[in-house]
This record gives structure tokens, sequence and C-alpha cells, in this order.
């Protein structure tokens, strides 16, 4: 198959393959950028389009063909070009058009050549799978002989090839990837050449140490251990408020630690190589998250650990796997679904949900609502903003306008990149405003016990499954008995780069706040109705 992509194939230098390809005999499927390049090296021609096709369209299937075997002759398609085949080389027919694109699908069916505009791969071409499978089974001919019950023993016998007769360390972070990655090599290799450090910065969850110790303890006691720098982590943040400052400092303590475990366990002889739970869309160059985690970023930086890659001493057994499948992996290795099915969780931890402010400040009247004398993060056009907040009274009838009116919300009140509204407090709006403060072991408990709350009632309700990641953040906003507030901040995604804020049941809403504002020293409690953009999922 020969991909799309984003050059033109009429401009010099554009990536281009043996024309002696199509008639090599081989079944060759080119879609978008490959079907031109299929139709110009076979004698047809591309040209621009007047205007781009971005978007759904429905495909109309002119000729039957193996290709969309089984399908209706009227398909919803995703297309994304510009240029499109003009002309058909020698041999080929038309298989389909679209309204706006009179070649959408082309083939010379006696060398076995399929040219498509659109993109079966992405979900939106609804039946682009089976066609995909079309091509495969019924053109190619290959045949279903793949069983996934056989791939853990495969797995396995690959990091044993790949290890040799070393040792393996993995740092976990008590994350899907790396702990499906550490207990197959354990399989593979047994728990006395398998090292695993879990790092206890003390700006976990609630519980998570216990849980990861736990977990780990029963895949491989003796070879798990926890490095303990709570303190180390929490002298190092005293004092600092600078979101991105916080990040370094987390991540310069991460490579001190690194280090530190490397030279005393010694792992840096030859008998050890770095075991690590990267997956494929960490290897590949577009579809790294868009904020690189702290942890992965600094753990290639740790100058032990660049030595050891520099030196191939790596392994990692889960580099071809979607995340689904990591999961899947997951499953038949037994690993408990708690596990499985965690949200995505950012490494600097619970620091970046604990803002903290400089002065005492109080709220201002706005036309619209109050704005909070905090900032938080956002993205408007392509970079980052760190801007104050705009806090509504009331909380918005449940619907969907509600975001929107964020968003309306953001674009009239310049100098604003987010709106919550109020749920419920000990005290009215007006008379609420910011506190000096930093990250405390106090207020990362009162954090801590927020989010555990949250937790609990989100999963005993199944809000949880609904959602692609629930952050509590704990705002420095009260009075002075109660100098903090928490903001909910459920949102769903695919893939972390863009967001919606998700309304909760008002129910569960009201008992979720009243729990929280049970809590010693929390004042109210908001709830966040941005989309990503222009917030960001995390406040800092
Ligand atoms: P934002 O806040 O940028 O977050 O919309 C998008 C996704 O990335 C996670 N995130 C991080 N993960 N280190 C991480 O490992 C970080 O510094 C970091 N910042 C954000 C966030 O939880 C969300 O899933």
């Amino acid at each position: 198959m020969i991909s799309g992509g984003p050059s033109s194939v009429y401009e010099a230098g554009s990536p281009t393959v043996d024309p002696a390809l199509f008639s090599s005999g081989l079944a060759v499927l080119g879609i978008c950028y490959g079907m031109h390049l299929m139709a110009q090296l076979s004698g047809g021609r591309v040209e621009r389009g007047e205007q781009g096709e971005f978007g759904p369209a429905l495909l109309e299937v002119d000729e039957p063909d193996v290709l969309f075997r089984d399908l209706e002759s009227s398909q919803p398609i995703w297309m994304s070009h510009r240029d499109a085949v003009a002309v058909l080389p020698p041999g080929f027919r038309l298989l389909g058009h679209t309204e706006t694109c009179p070649i959408a699908a082309m083939a010379d069916e006696r060398r076995r050549l399929y040219g498509v505009q659109f993109h079966p791969e992405v979900v939106h071409t609804r039946r682009g799978a089976e066609m995909l499978a079309n091509f495969l089974f019924r053109i190619c001919g290959c045949e279903r002989d793949w069983d996934p019950r056989r791939r853990l023993g495969e797995l396995e016998q690959q990091i044993r090839l790949a290890v040799g007769e070393r040792n393996v360390l993995f740092f976990l972070s008590g994350g899907v990837d790396s702990t499906v990655a550490y207990t197959l090599t354990i399989r593979a290799l047994g728990p006395e050449r398998v090292h695993g450090v879990y790092v206890d910065t003390g700006l976990m969850r609630e519980g998570e140490t216990e849980f990861v110790a736990a977990v780990f303890g029963s895949i491989a006691s003796g070879s798990f251990f926890i490095e303990p720098a709570a303190e180390e982590f929490l002298r190092a943040l005293a004092g600092v408020r600078d979101p991105e400052h916080k990040r370094v400092i987390i991540g310069e303590k991460f490579v001190d630690i690194q280090e530190r475990i490397l030279e005393r366990g010694h792992y840096l002889d030859g008998n050890w190589i770095l075991g690590q739970g990267t997956i494929y869309p960490d290897t590949i160059e577009s579809g790294g998250t868009a904020h690189a985690d702290v942890i992965k970023t600094h753990h290639n930086r740790v100058a032990g650990i660049q030595r050891l890659i520099a030196a191939r001493r790596i392994v990692e057994p889960l580099a071809s796997f979607y995340k689904d499948e990591v999961r899947e992996l997951g499953r038949e290795l037994g690993l408990p679904e708690t596990i499985l099915s965690r949200h995505p969780f950012p490494g600097p931890a619970l620091a970046i949900r604990c803002l903290c402010a400089e002065a005492a400040e109080p709220v201002r009247r706005v036309e619209d609502g109050w704005i909070l004398p905090i900032r938080s993060v956002g993205v408007q056009g392509d970079s980052r903003s760190y801007r104050p907040v705009l806090a509504l009274e009331q909380f918005p009838i449940e619907g969907e306008q509600l975001h929107d009116e964020a968003t309306l919300l953001i674009n009239r009140n310049a100098g604003i990149n987010r709106v919550v509204s109020l749920v419920a407090s000990h005290v009215p709006l007006p008379n609420v405003g910011s506190r000096p403060s930093e990250i405390s072991p106090e207020r990362l408990e009162r954090l801590r016990r927020a989010d555990a709350i949250v937790r609990r009632l989100a999963h005993e309700s199944g809000f949880d499954r609904r959602i692609w990641q629930f952050p509590v953040v704990l705002i420095p906003v009260g009075d002075a008995a109660r100098p903090d507030s928490v903001v909910l901040r459920p949102v769903d995604s695919v893939d972390g780069m863009t967001a919606n804020a998700v309304l909760m049941e008002r129910r569960l809403l009201d008992r979720m706040s009243a729990e929280l504002l049970s809590l010693g020293g929390l004042c109210a409690v908001f709830y966040d109705l941005t989309h990503k953009p222009p917030a960001t999922i995390e406040w800092e």
C-alpha cells in the first residue's frame, strides 16, 4: 500500500517509487497521494483541484469491483485532498466518484493496481476496514492465519533474543505501558533478571504508591523496588509557582534520581540493559503526544540512559503496538482491569494540579461574571496562553450549547482563556479571593483527598467510563478559614490533542460537591466548562 502524504506528485523532490513496482505483478493499493503517484507513473495525469475537498463525502461506486465487494453502492467516506487524478492512466478504469471528485477510485484489475482518493484507513470512512480487508484477502490473497493467542509466546521469544545473556532494568510509572512491558519481560526472562524501580515523588494520588507496590509486588516480589523521594521533590518545589518552572524542576529531579539509581545498582556495567514501555505512537514523529511527557523527555536526557540508548542497550517490547493492543496484551497477561483501564495521568502528577498564588487579591466583577485572581494555561492559536479565569455564578442547564457559550465568553472577554461555573460554596463568590500559597504537604493532602472523593464517585456511578480523563484541580481561592477551592475538569478526548468539557448528571454533581465541601480547608467547588482549545486539559 502506498499511503497519503502532504506533497504533490508534480513538485520537484516529492517522494516516489520505482515505476517497475507497477509491472512487478504485486498487488498495489494507492491511497490519496499513493493513488496520484500510481496514476502519474503509469501515464495518467494529476492536477491541482480548484478547491480542496476536506471531510465527509459520499462515494458512488460506478463499477462493482472486488475492492467494494459486499458493500452498498453508496458509501460514506472521508476526503482530504487538493490534487486529484484528472486523466486515468491507460489500462485503468473508473470505479467510483463523488460529487466533487470525478475519479475517486480506479483500478487496473489485470495488474491488480488499485487507487482510491479517499481514506479507507480512518474511522470516518465507515466501511473502510472492509475495503482494506477486501484488498488484503480477496486481491492480495493474504490469509487470516494470525492468532493473537500465539503472540505472547512470540513476544517473549523476541525479548529473549534481544536481551541475550543480559538483565533488564525498568523505571515504572504505574501506567499501562510500562506495566505491560515489565510483566512481559519478567515472563520472558524470569524475575531474577528483571528489576523494576518506581520513584515515589510524594506527588501521586491517594493510595497510588501502595497500589503500585501491591501490583508489582505480586507480579515480581524481590525484583521490584520503591525509591522514596517525596521529601526531595517537596524541597525542590518549595516556593515555586510558575507552571513551566515546576515541570523543569520535577524533570531535573527525576534525572538526578535515575542517575543515582543507575550508579548505585551498577546498572551501567555491561550486564544490564534498559527496558522501556515505548508504544508505537511514541515512535512516530507526528503521532507523539502534544506534550511529550516530562518523565519521558527527561528519561531521554539522563546521561546514563543516553549512553545505554546510544549503545543500543535497550529493549522495547511494545514498540509496534497501539494503546488498545497493549491493553489487550495486558488482559492476556492477567493484569488487573484497575491498571488496564486507567485514565492518562501526567508525569508531573499533582504538582501541576496544585495551583499557587503570589499574593492575596479579591475577585473582580465583569459583565459576564467574576474574574478569579489566578491564572491557568490554555492554547490559543498555536501557542500557549497563561491567563485569568472567568467564573459564572450559575451552573448551566444541561445541554450542548453551554460549551459554545464558554467559547463565546472567552472571545468576548479579552484576557481570559477559561470559563468555570460555581457549583457550590461556603461563602458567596464576591467574598472569595486568592491566598498566597505554595505546594505544601498540607495542600497536597487536601488535593489528594478531594481527588480521591471524585475518583470514587465517578467510578461508582460509571461516569469515569464515559470520559477520557478527570483532573481535579486545587486553586488557592477561598476565604481566611478555607483558603482553597477545587475545580472539576472532566473531559472527553481521543488523543489529548483536543478535548471536550463533559457535563455530569446533576445528582452526581451534588453528591460530589457536598462531600468535597465537607473537607476542611475547601471553600468552593467549580466546574470547568471550556473545551481544548481554547483551554488545555490540565490547568498548568
Ligand atoms: P493538556 O493539559 O496540554 O494535556 O491539554 C493533554 C494531555 O497530556 C497530559 N499532560 C501531561 N502528561 N507530562 C505528562 O506526562 C506533562 O507534563 C503533561 N502535561 C499534560 C494531560 O494529562 C492530558 O492527558
